[in-house]
């Protein structure tokens, strides 16, 4: 016990260390451009801050908060999030009595305790930002190009952005109803958690992971048809702002997110190589929140990024980009004759300057495709035994799929136009 760290929490060795502050400094730049300006406030709160704050029926309050009794008796917790504190600052020190906006961000230590596995710890970073006293979809636009700005300098390129509005206190009971109505003659065959969830925050329904009821969320109501008209109509002004700044986007009507205080907006960036825990980014508007925590009625919206998750994200990619660098071309045989010929293509294609590997032993095509795709080889060759008599190959494009067949005579100028367009080195 002495000797190991607890559950879900992690050292920052050095060697990491240097990855960690490159990723902080971007967020401090990024946020310098955009007009961000830091706060950092105490890990520890008191408790009611996110009964209140985050939501009562929510799991990070109802299961997965550090809470404790400190000396004096009063009852503490170690932030799960961001947002709360921030607001709490926000309100504490008047604020909203200055002039509007407030643009924050922050960076540092967030608790939960979940049940850790890839990229999700006990312990974690959050890199966010928030922006109190501004209700135009120009600062939604503006705290989501932030975000995806800031994803591009770290190399997270690419990513998609799913995009939501989850209303607001007039048109979400409506919603709440019509979810509530669609799901209860399904009750028996919700699991188990969702069948506890649908009395008390039935939207949570619409992202359960599991097979079942996601199936089920498919055909259920979406927020899109109850949205009241001044919630639609910052939705569409949202995405005109998006759309100007050549943001793309997903509509995702299932998108909810697990906090209680969003209204209207709501975002998430993902990168599904992660695996399950692939929400690198989330985050959305709160226009309730201030009055919650006890300040006046103050629009809100802001974001947070993982930042093990962002560092998961670009392993993946440098692992991705060192394998598609070492080998453009994976040799497939099926069969013993073909196996004697593809030694004679992968010789010409290598005297022609491809880097070209091959499977040895005769294995099935599935086997051998799978070896391919470990490869990072962008392109298959696939000779069988009926290719081979006909005096073709088959040529599979790893990364699109998409597959083509070329007399065997043709292989060494197919190369070396694919080199002409800069496909090989
Ligand atoms: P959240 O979606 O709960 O939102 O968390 C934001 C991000 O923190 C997630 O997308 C994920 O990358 C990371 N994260 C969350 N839990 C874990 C975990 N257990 N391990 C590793 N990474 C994790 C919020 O926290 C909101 N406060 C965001 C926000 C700010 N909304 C408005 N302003």
């Amino acid at each position: 016990m002495l000797t190991q760290r607890p559950r879900g929490m992690h050292d920052i060795l050095p060697d990491e260390a240097p990855l960690w502050n490159e990723i902080e400094e971007t967020a401090r730049r990024m946020c310098a451009r955009y007009g961000f300006v830091e706060v950092r406030t105490p890990v520890l709160e008191h408790t009611e801050l996110f009964w209140r704050g985050v939501g009562e029926t929510t799991d990070i309050v109802e299961k997965e908060m550090y809470t404790f009794t400190d000396r004096g008796g009063r009852s503490v917790t170690l932030r799960p999030e961001g947002t709360a504190g921030t607001v709490r600052a926000y309100v504490e020190h008047k604020f909203y009595g200055g002039s509007q906006p407030v643009k924050w961000f922050y960076i540092g230590p967030m608790f939960r305790y979940e049940r850790p596995q890839a990229g999700r710890q006990r312990q974690f970073h959050q890199f966010g930002v928030e922006v109190f006293g501004a209700d135009d979809p120009a600062a939604d636009a503006e705290v989501i190009a932030l975000g995806l700005d800031f994803l591009e300098a770290i190399g997270l390129t690419g990513l998609g952005l799913e995009l939501n509005s989850v209303g607001c206190p007039t048109c979400r009971p409506v919603y709440r109803e019509r979810l509530q109505a669609y799901y209860r003659p399904l009750q028996d065959r919700l699991c188990g958690d969702c069948r506890e969830r649908l009395e008390r925050n039935p939207l949570r329904l619409l992202d359960c992971k599991r097979e079942i009821c996601r199936s089920l969320a498919a055909n259920a109501p979406q927020i899109g048809e109850v949205l009241c008209p001044a919630c639609r109509v910052h939705d569409e002004g949202v995405r005109r702002h998006l759309d100007e700044a050549d943001i793309a986007y997903r509509i995702n009507p299932r998108l909810v997110r697990g906090l209680d205080y969003y209204t209207r907006t709501a975002f998430e960036v993902v990168e599904e190589r992660i695996g399950a825990q692939g929400t690198v980014l989330g985050g959305g508007r709160y226009n309730g929140l201030v009055e919650e925590v006890g300040g006046p009625p103050t629009p809100g919206i802001g974001f947070a990024a993982g930042l093990e998750r962002l560092i998961l994200a670009l392993r993946h990619r440098r692992e991705d980009a060192r394998a598609g660098a070492d080998v453009d071309v994976f040799g497939i045989a099926l069969g013993d004759e073909a196996s004697v010929e593809l030694t004679g293509w992968m010789r010409r294609l290598r005297r022609s300057g491809c880097r070209a590997v091959r499977s040895f032993e005769p294995k099935s095509l599935k086997a051998q495709l799978k070896a391919a795709d470990r490869s990072g080889a962008r392109w298959a060759l696939i000779l069988g035994e009926d290719e081979r008599r006909r005096g073709v190959v088959i040529l599979r494009n790893l990364a699109g799929g998409d597959q083509r067949e070329l007399p065997g005579t043709e292989l060494e100028s197919w190369w070396t136009e694919e080199t002409e367009h800069g496909g090989g080195q």
